[in-house]
């Protein structure tokens, strides 16, 4: 569902940012399988937390940062302003090139998109992956049912999970992170 966001939260995002963004976004990042000329998609990028750290790993590549808020949009052509591998794009499925990316990545997104969504949203990231490419998500921990339903959409769309972790996040408690290779 669409939503935008208000003028204090995008301000309490940012703040958030400031204070955690090493411990929280940066280590996200520092994960991604990324050598540097990789085609990458951030969905649901928000005010670019990962994507800031992101695509400073990604000298000779590209990050597409993607989302459904335009509010959000805007204020992460804010943070990412300055960097020249970048383009940032609206969400509407389906409008992803087939086989386009080496990884797409989701931070903290897929738990809020409802159940009937995502069975279209996944199937859509699955296939702008190039066989081989790495699809990975970290979501609260909590979110079992959500979860379930998004580890099993990966695997009917040629995901192959490959790694699982815990993570503990100030402030936001526990989140499950997995990576899976396309087939
Ligand atoms: C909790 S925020 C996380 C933002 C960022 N990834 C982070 O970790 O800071 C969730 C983001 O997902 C976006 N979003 C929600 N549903 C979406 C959809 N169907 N397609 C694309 N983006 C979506 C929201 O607009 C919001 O920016």
């Amino acid at each position: 569902m669409k939503y935008e966001p208000t003028r204090l939260e995008i301000f309490l995002t940012r703040l958030a940012f400031l204070l955690y963004g090493k411990y929280v976004y940066q280590a996200f990042a520092d994960r991604l399988p990324l050598e540097g000329g990789e085609q990458v998609l951030d969905f649901g990028c928000g005010m670019g937390t990962v994507a800031y750290y992101a695509a400073k790993k990604l000298p000779h590549g590209h990050l597409t940062c993607l989302d459904i808020s335009k509010r959000w949009l805007n204020a992460c052509c804010k943070t990412l302003r300055g960097y020249r591998n970048i383009s940032f794009l609206l969400w509407e499925c389906p409008q992803l090139t087939s086989e386009s990316f080496d990884v797409v990545y989701c931070h903290f997104v897929l738990h809020d998109i409802s159940e009937s969504e995502l069975e279209r949203v996944i199937p859509e990231l699955a296939r702008s992956l190039r066989p081989g490419g790495v699809f990975v998500f970290r979501e609260p921990f909590n979110e079992t049912k959500k979860i379930s339903l998004i580890k099993r959409l990966a695997e009917q769309n040629r995901l192959l999970p490959k790694d699982s972790r815990i993570t503990d996040i100030p402030m936001m408690g526990n989140a499950l992170e997995c990576v899976y290779i396309k087939q």
